[in-house]
Parts: C-alpha cells; structure tokens; sequence
C-alpha cells in the first residue's frame, strides 16, 4: 500500500487495499493493455448483461484501469459513468487516459465500494467486470451499492465460474505447483473466485436487498500474451507469488513447466487458455415515486 491509503477502508479489506493499492495495482496499471486484451472475449456478453442507455448514470464498481467505465460512459452519452477503485495506481492511469481519450463523462475515484459513502439512489446501473469479489463483507458492500443505485435500477457484474471451469488458473498453478499442494483459500474467502457458487451469488445479492438474480454461463479464450515468452513474463508479474517457498530445483521445475504449458497453448496468434464465467443481472426492487427528486451524482 502507498505508506497509506488515502481513503476510508473497511478493516476487514485492508489486506485488500495492501495489494491492489501496491505492487498488484501498480502491476495492473502497467500493463492494462494486457489485462483488457486477455479478457476481451467478454466484452459483448458483459456490455450487453450491463444494457446502459443513452441517460443512463452508471457506477463501475472495481474499475481498475476504467476500459469498462469508459465502455458505460460512451452507451451513456447524456448520462455519465463513475469508476471506483482501491487501487490509486489504477485510478490515475484511468484518468490520464480519460484525459487524454475521452469519453468527457467518465470520472473515477479512489474509494473502497463496501464503504464509500455514494449519494443515496443516484445511479440507474451499477456494473463490475471481475471487481466486485474481493469484498471482505460481500452483503455489507452489495448494501451499500444498492444504496446507491435507484429503486428499479439494476447490477450487473461479470464473475469467474470455479477453477475447475477454468483452464488458465489449473493450468498455472498445477505448473507453479511443481508438485507441492499449493494453498487453496476457502470458496467463500475474498478473491477471483468467491462469486462462482451460484447460490452463493443468490445468497449474497439477496440479503443485499436485490431481486430477480439470474446468471448466464459464458466461456470464451483467454490471451495471455503474443508467444510464450511474452505470456511467460505476463503470467510471472500476475501469479508469480504461487512460486514463493520453492528452493533452487523447484523453481527450475516450475518455470520448466510453466514454458511447456505455455508452448502448448501458443496458437501462433496468441497464448490462448479457456475460461468460463457468469454474467449476473440483478434489480433494485420499487419504483422510482414520481414525487421523487431526480439526484445525480455531481
Ligand atoms: C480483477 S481487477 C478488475 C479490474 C477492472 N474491473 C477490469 O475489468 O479491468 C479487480 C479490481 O477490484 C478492485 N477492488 C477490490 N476490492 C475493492 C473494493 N473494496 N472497492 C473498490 N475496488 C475494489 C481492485 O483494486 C481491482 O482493481
């Protein structure tokens, strides 16, 4: 973390706020293209789930470096979109581009989603592409954002389905393994993974006072990188904590069998594994009161 966060953290994210406010974020701001090209296979599928319209005031929660605030914002061209991010390093990188790119009504905000206070009701979408399961309270942080979206507005995020479901993270980690039992946390515990149970996601979403919860399975490839010696650097900076602990021959063994899998997948246009996810649509029951006053957030 830069020697300390600038912003309001729930205790139970600051480990959380550690990584995506240090190294890990610092990692993901320089290398967003690779981030956004690897997942770009569900760009549709998410964009569509997110269906913002023309006035629509749309909340990107985890934005990272902002590709999918600035995808909101463009659909939202007389409304505007608003990411929010742990990470300051990402949440600079997101403004210097929307500085320099547009769209003018794409903002973003360094704040932890779980705790942040947003203006009651001013969003008609909140969205998330894989930035909404690292909550150390997931019902607590859902609360807070269907606080913030409107009565009959919508969520809409794109998780990861388990690992078994998904080639990239069993094909890294049996490789980085290298025969050692690597650590697995808990399916519940805050990370990639926790919202792939769908009646975990059922559960949570509707303690957090959302209705109508429904998930749509996607699979698609993942690139990680142009040949496997770009893939292999790529993967190192993203997971090269799971070689921590090996001495000497397990290292050799585990960047060994990290360039055979890579290898294998390298398609000669691109390192490609598979990967399966959900989009999951949810809605903020009631109906906006005609008497209600219109807010928007500044
Ligand atoms: C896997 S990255 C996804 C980033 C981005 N949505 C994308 O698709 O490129 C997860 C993001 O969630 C953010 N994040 C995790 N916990 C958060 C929290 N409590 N509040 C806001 N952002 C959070 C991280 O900082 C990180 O940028």
């Amino acid at each position: 973390m830069s020697a300390e966060i600038a912003v309001k953290v729930d205790p139970g994210n600051t480990e959380q706020a550690r990584a995506w406010d240090g190294n890990e974020g610092a990692y993901w701001a320089d290398n967003a293209e690779y981030f956004d090209r690897s997942i770009a296979g569900y760009d549709v599928a998410f964009m569509a789930a997110a269906d913002v319209s023309e006035h629509d005031h749309v909340l990107d929660i985890g934005c990272g470096t902002g590709k999918t605030t600035r995808d909101a914002a463009r659909a939202a061209s007389s409304g505007s979109a608003l990411g929010v991010d742990l990470s300051s390093h990402m949440i600079a990188y997101a403004g210097q581009v929307s500085a320099r790119e547009g769209p003018p009504n794409a903002s973003f905000e360094q704040a932890d989603a779980q705790v942040h206070p947003f203006i009651a009701e001013v969003f008609d979408v909140a969205i998330s592409r894989t930035g909404a399961m690292f909550f150390g309270d997931p019902v607590a942080a859902f609360t807070n954002i269907a606080r913030a979206v409107r009565r009959g507005g919508r969520l809409a995020l794109l998780t990861w389905q388990a690992p078994e479901a998904n080639e990239w993270i069993r094909a890294f980690s049996t490789a980085m393994a290298a025969g050692r039992d690597l650590r697995t946390p808990p399916p519940d515990a805050p990370g990639p993974f926790s919202l792939a149970d769908p009646e975990r996601v059922q559960t949570v979403l509707g303690a957090s006072g959302f209705t109508d919860i429904q998930l749509e399975p996607h699979s698609e490839a993942m690139w990680f990188g142009a040949d496997a010696d770009d893939a292999q650097r790529f993967v190192l900076g993203l997971l090269g904590w799971m070689l921590e602990g090996l001495d000497d021959e397990g290292m050799r063994r585990a960047l060994d069998n990290l360039t055979a899998t890579l290898t294998a997948h390298d398609t000669g246009h691109g390192v490609l594994y598979g990967s399966a996810a959900w989009t999951i649509r949810a809605t903020r029951p009631g109906k906006r009161d005609s008497n209600d006053p219109v807010r928007r957030h500044p």
